[in-house]
């Protein structure tokens, strides 16, 4: 007897991206992203034109999806959507796009969490890549998260620590930005500090009990650190660039990786995960592949598309939760602030 395949739409809208991903079984058939430069020239999101834009290109991104995967819409069994958390008015455009396709074709709505999304995007099947053996440790860092996750199942995960104030990526952004570099300057600083010392300057790590994180005092010190030193030669930020990045992203991968160790010290486990945009940094990559060697860390990086915002987490995440019955019905509505954690779909 054969097995029919099964296919799932996956739509993702919660903060600056449009995503629309097509799964089959567990892999991915197409994975399409509007990524909206609208926001560029403003130095961040901003959520009112993030939400027009989704209005905008969700329609024409899953059309997109959908041709690249080769699959119709009547072909589709089920539809997973981003319900929290997220910006409220890039939500909704999402869950009344998702509630819509699932009453016309009368399929199963999946309402997912995006932090589970990103930290089960290491469970879509793809060449060279292989899934974390449960337990785990999942470091989500993006621009809008910073956590450490403990996942005992695919459903059963619970969140060990996370930021008081500024994600990673912010830290990134925000401290770039005061050097004068475009937004999103995470990249910029990875680029940077390639060709810089990462010892030239000393920034102050922040003494946060626990597996909580902080940053907003990083950003402070750089601040008053640049102006202390610009008062003095107006052109040493152009001079120093290379080093100021190196040193920069060096106390923030310091920051994570010291949290991370306890977290793995303290709950034994030494199956690593990390997710979200800011794991592509070249930095942290390589801090953290050479964590594995010294503490015998079994290390899982997700490929660079499934890491940054996307539906085919989100895909993914509502195939566990088919299987495991958990669909949502037409009065769901979007969370802007939903917290991962064990009784995940509440
Ligand atoms: O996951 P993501 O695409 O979207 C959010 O959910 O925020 O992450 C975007 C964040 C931005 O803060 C960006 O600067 C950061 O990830 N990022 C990086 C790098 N690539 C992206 N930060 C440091 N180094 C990178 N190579
Ligand atoms: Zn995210």
């Amino acid at each position: 007897m054969t097995h029919k395949d099964l296919f799932i739409l996956g739509i993702e809208s919660s903060c600056d991206d449009t995503g629309a991903a097509v799964l089959k079984n567990n892999s991915i058939l197409s994975n399409v992203v509007a990524n909206q430069q609208v926001h560029e020239e403003f130095g961040g999101v901003v959520p009112e034109l993030a939400s027009r834009a989704h209005q905008k290109n969700v329609i024409p991104v899953v059309d997109t999806a959908l041709k690249r995967a080769g699959v119709t819409l009547d072909q589709i069994d089920a539809i997973a959507y981003t319900r929290g958390p997220g910006l409220m008015g890039s939500l909704v455009v999402g869950t009344a796009f998702a509630k819509s396709v699932a009453m016309a074709k009368n399929i199963p709505l999946l309402a997912v969490n995006h932090m589970q999304g990103h930290v089960l995007a290491h469970f879509i099947e793809a060449e060279n890549q292989e899934a974390p053996e449960f337990p785990f440790l999942c470091l989500t860092v993006s621009g809008g998260h910073t956590q450490i996750v403990k996942v005992t199942g695919p459903l059963d995960m619970e969140v060990l620590g996370q930021t008081l104030d500024d994600a990673a990526g912010e830290a990134f952004d925000k401290t770039a930005k005061l050097l004068g570099l475009p937004y999103p300057g995470g990249p910029l600083i990875d680029k940077h500090a390639k060709n810089g010392n990462p010892l030239a300057f000393e920034f102050t790590k922040p003494s946060i009990k626990g597996l909580d994180f902080s940053f907003s005092g990083l950003k402070t010190n750089v601040l008053q650190f640049l102006q202390k030193e610009v008062r003095k030669d107006p052109d040493f930020i152009d001079k120093n660039i290379d080093d100021l990045c190196a040193s920069l992203q060096r106390t923030i991968i310091d920051i994570l990786l010291e949290k991370l160790s306890y977290a793995a010290e303290w709950e034994q486990i030494s199956n690593i995960a990390i997710a979200g945009g800011v794991s592509a940094n070249s930095g942290l990559r390589k801090a953290l592949e050479d964590k594995a060697v010294e503490l015998g860390w079994k290390v899982h990086i997700p490929l660079f598309q499934f890491c940054t915002d996307n539906a085919a987490m989100i895909a993914i995440t509502g195939k566990y939760m088919l299987e495991s019955g958990m669909t949502a019905g037409q009065e769901v509505a979007a969370i802007p602030r939903w917290k991962l954690g064990k009784q995940n779909n509440q």
